[in-house]
C-alpha cells in the first residue's frame, strides 16, 4: 500500500476561521483521512498555520510589536477551532518552526544552484519617510482596473484582480501615508517559464485532478506564464540563502506550501531517532500527495508548487489538488472585512461539531458553490439529523431495551428481515467506492439512505404491535435494525466522529472505532449482545430557539456611528396618503407620486420604488414620508418629500402605520 499525505491549506495566522474555511479546506480531508485510517492505509494528515507575509508584517507593525507576537496569538486558536470541529490532523505545525526555514532554505538553493532561479534588478516603490521599500501590502492606492480607492499593492479586493505593486494609481505607504519613490532592488525570480510543457503534461495525464482544478490551470498555461519574483525586501519571512540577501526573505507564496512538507518532517522529528526519515516515504519513492484548498488558491498549487517541485526533481508531484468552491452566507457573500461570516468559535457557542459537520458535507457537492442558511440549518437538523438518524437508532434500541431485555433478541429471520440485511452489505460497499472518490456529499447521503430504509423497515415490521401477536416477528424485526443501528453507527464515524461514538457506546460496544476496519460494520451483533443505554441522538430545535441560536451564530453588525437623539428629532416624518402615481418615462426605477399629508399639503415625491410597485398598488397607501429632506429635481419632476421603505436585499417593502392615524400625524 502506498503511503498517503494528505494536506489541507495552512491558515494565515492572523484570524481565526469561518464555516467556508471549513466546507472547503478542512472538513473533507478529515472525512477522507477518518476513511482512509479505517481502511488500513498508511495515511497522515497534514496542517500548520501560515505565519510570513506582508499581511502579518503590517498588523504586527500597526499594532507595535513583533510579528511573532500576532501568530503565537492566533496559532492556538486556529487549531483549537479545528480540533473542536473534529479535524484529527496526525500533526499540525507553524511556519515559524525552524525545520520549516531549513526545508525553505534547501528548496531555494537547489533550485538556484540548478538554474531555475536567477537574481535580476527591478524597480520597486520605497517609502523616503519609514526609509524602507514597501512590498504588497505596504502600498495602498487606486486599483487601476475598477478604480477602488483601497487596492493593495498586490491585490484589489473590490475587484478581485492581482495586481503588480508598479500597477496601483495614487501610491501611498500603508503605515505612514508617504507618497512612495520608484528604488531599484535585486530580487530573486523563479523561472516558472520553463515548466509550461511539462505542467501542461501533468495536468492533461492526471486523471485524478477535478476538473474545475484542471480547467483553470490550463487556461492559465495556454495564456502563458511569466517568471514569478519569490523574494521581497522585508524582514519577516524565511532568510534568502544567497549572496546579497541581507534584509530580504522569500516571498510567503514561495515558503507556505513547503510547509506541507517541513509540517510532516516535524511530524516525525519528535517521533525519536529512528523516525527521523520516515516524512520521506511521503513525499518520495511511491508516496501519494492530496491537497485540499479553497478555490481561490488554484492558480498557487496547480501552477506554482507543482514547477517547484519539478525543479528540485527531489519529491513526487502531487496527485490529487481538491479544490472546495465557495459557501455563501444567507444569500450573501461571506465577507470577515463586512463582518458577514459565521466563525466556528461562535457556531461552537451553540453547538457540538456533528452537526455542522453534517450541514457542511451535505449540503452540496465540493466542486459546487454552496450556501449556509439558519433556517435551512435549523430544518436540516431536525428534519435528518434527528428525525431520520437519531429516531432510528432511539427507536430499536428502547424497543430492545424494553421488550428484550437490553439484549439482541435470538431471531428467525424471513425474506424481508433478510433484504435489510443484504441492504447493509450493499451500503457498505457503495458508501467506501464514494468515499474513494470524493465523493463525500454522495456517501454521507448513502449512509443516510439506510437510516430512512431502517426506519421504513422498523414501521413495517412495527415490533410493538408484533410483540404481542407475534413476538418471534418483534424478535427478528429489532434483531435486524439492530444489525442496520450497528452498521451505520460504524459508516458515520468519518462524518460524524462523536455521534458514532455515542452510538458505539449506546450498542455496549467497547472497540475503538477509529481503530476497526472499514468492513467491520457488516460483521453482525451476536444474538444475546447485552446493548448499552439509550439515549436521544440529537435534540430538536424548538422554534422559539432560532432567534437566540441567530444571535449567536451570526456577528451583529455594527450599525455605525451614533447620533444624539436632537439629530434624530431634526428628522419630520409624516403619515401620508398617496393620492396619485405614475410611471416616469425613460426610467425603470422612478415612480412619481403625489402624497396627501393632511396639513402640511400634497407633495410630490420621485420614488426609486418602480422595480417592486406598480402605480395602481400604490394608490390610497398610508406611508411614512420624510417630510423635511431638502428638495431636488429628477426627471424634471419636483421631489419635496422622500418615502420610507425597508430594504431587504431583493424584496423592498414600503412603511405604513398599523391603524389608521389623520394624515399628517408625525412620528416621534
Ligand atoms: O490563502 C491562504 O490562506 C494561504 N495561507 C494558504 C497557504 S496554503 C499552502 F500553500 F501553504
Ligand atoms: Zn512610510
Amino acid at each position: 500500500m502506498a503511503p498517503i499525505v494528505v494536506t489541507s491549506a495552512l491558515p494565515y495566522s492572523n484570524d481565526r476561521l469561518h464555516l467556508g474555511h471549513l466546507r472547503s479546506t478542512y472538513l473533507p480531508p478529515d472525512v477522507f483521512v477518518r476513511y482512509l485510517r479505517r481502511k488500513g492505509e498508511d495515511v497522515i494528515f497534514i496542517c500548520a498555520t501560515d505565519e510570513h507575509g506582508t499581511p502579518i508584517a503590517l498588523r504586527a507593525e500597526k499594532e507595535h510589536v513583533h510579528p511573532k507576537e500576532i501568530t503565537d496569538r492566533y496559532f492556538p486558536l486556529i487549531k483549537g477551532d479545528l480540533e473542536k470541529m473534529g479535524c484529527s490532523f496526525d500533526y499540525f505545525s507553524r511556519t515559524t518552526e525552524g525545520i520549516h526555514y531549513e526545508m525553505t532554505q534547501h528548496f531555494f538553493k537547489t533550485l538556484l544552484e540548478k538554474g531555475y532561479i536567477y537574481e535580476q534588478e527591478i524597480d520597486l516603490l520605497r517609502c523616503p519617510k519609514c526609509d524602507k521599500y514597501l512590498p504588497d501590502r505596504y502600498v495602498e492606492g487606486v486599483c487601476p482596473f475598477c478604480g477602488y480607492e483601497g487596492a493593495r499593492g498586490d491585490s484589489c479586493d473590490s475587484c478581485g484582480r492581482y495586481l503588480r505593486i508598479n500597477e496601483l494609481k495614487d501610491p501611498k505607504c500603508a503605515i505612514c501615508g508617504t507618497k512612495p519613490e520608484p528604488s531599484k532592488t535585486k530580487h530573486w525570480f523563479f523561472r516558472l517559464t520553463a515548466f509550461e510543457e511539462s505542467l501542461k503534461k501533468w495536468l492533461e495525464e492526471n486523471s485524478k485532478i477535478p476538473e474545475n482544478v484542471k480547467k483553470y490551470a490550463l487556461q492559465w498555461i495556454n495564456e502563458g506564464l511569466h517568471d514569478w519574483d519569490i523574494t521581497r525586501d522585508m524582514s519577516w519571512g524565511v532568510p534568502i540563502p544567497a549572496e546579497g540577501g541581507e534584509g530580504k526573505v522569500v516571498y510567503v507564496w514561495f515558503d507556505a506550501p513547503i510547509g506541507y512538507i517541513s509540517s510532516t518532517r516535524a511530524c516525525f522529528m519528535i517521533k525519536g531517532i529512528e523516525a527521523q526519515d520516515m516524512w520521506r516515504r511521503y513525499w518520495q519513492g511511491d508516496g501519494r500527495i492530496i491537497h485540499f484548498i479553497g478555490k481561490d488558491i488554484i492558480y498557487h498549487h496547480a501552477i506554482f508548487w507543482p514547477a517547484m517541485l519539478m525543479g528540485t526533481g527531489e519529491f513526487n508531484i502531487p496527485e490529487g489538488i481538491i479544490a472546495g468552491e465557495y459557501l455563501t452566507l444567507e444569500g450573501k457573500k461571506m465577507s470577515k472585512s463586512r463582518g458577514w461570516y459565521v466563525s466556528i468559535e461562535n457556531y461552537l457557542k451553540a453547538f457540538d461539531a456533528d452537526p455542522m459537520r453534517y450541514y457542511l458535507i451535505s449540503v452540496a457537492p465540493l466542486d459546487r458553490d454552496a450556501d449556509f442558511s439558519i433556517d435551512d440549518f435549523v430544518k436540516r437538523y431536525n428534519d435528518e439529523l434527528a428525525d431520520v438518524l437519531g429516531n432510528f437508532v432511539h427507536r430499536t434500541l428502547t424497543f430492545i431495551e424494553r421488550f428484550f431485555g437490553s439484549a439482541v433478541p435470538e431471531a428467525r429471520l424471513n425474506e424481508n428481515d433478510e433484504r435489510m440485511l443484504e441492504l447493509i452489505r450493499k451500503t457498505v460497499a457503495e458508501t467506501a467506492s464514494l468515499l474513494e472518490e470524493k465523493r463525500f456529499r454522495d456517501a454521507l447521503l448513502s449512509v443516510m439512505g439506510l437510516a430512512r430504509e431502517g426506519n421504513k423497515y422498523l414501521n413495517d415490521s412495527a415490533p410493538w404491535a408484533t410483540i404481542k401477536s407475534s413476538p418471534e416477528r418483534a424478535a427478528a424485526a429489532l434483531y435486524t435494525s439492530a444489525q442496520v443501528v450497528k452498521a451505520i453507527g460504524s459508516m458515520i464515524f468519518p462524518f460524524l466522529p462523536s455521534t458514532s461514538r455515542k452510538v458505539w457506546e449506546m450498542l455496549g460496544l467497547t472497540s475503538d472505532i477509529e481503530r476497526l476496519p472499514w468492513d467491520e460494520a457488516i460483521s453482525p451483533l451476536p444474538q444475546g449482545h447485552k446493548i448499552g443505554k439509550p439515549s436521544p441522538l440529537f435534540k430538536k430545535i424548538a422554534p422559539q430557539d432560532i432567534p437566540k441560536i441567530r444571535e449567536t451564530l451570526l456577528p451583529r453588525k455594527d450599525v455605525g456611528e451614533r447620533i444624539p437623539i436632537e439629530e434624530f428629532k431634526k428628522s419630520k416624518i409624516g403619515i401620508g396618503e398617496i393620492i396619485a402615481a405614475e410611471r416616469i418615462k425613460g426610467s425603470r426605477d422612478l415612480l412619481h407620486l403625489e402624497i396627501d399629508l393632511g396639513e402640511f399639503g400634497i407633495r410630490s415625491c420621485v420614488a426609486g420604488i418602480a422595480k417592486y410597485y406598480a402605480p395602481d398598488e400604490l394608490l390610497h397607501k398610508r406611508v411614512a414620508v420624510l417630510m423635511n429632506v431638502q428638495p431636488t429635481t429628477l426627471f424634471g419632476f419636483k421631489s419635496e418629500v422622500m418615502i420610507l421603505a425597508a430594504d431587504g436585499g431583493d424584496k423592498v417593502a414600503l412603511l405604513s402605520p398599523d391603524r389608521v392615524v389623520p394624515s399628517g400625524s408625525q412620528v416621534r
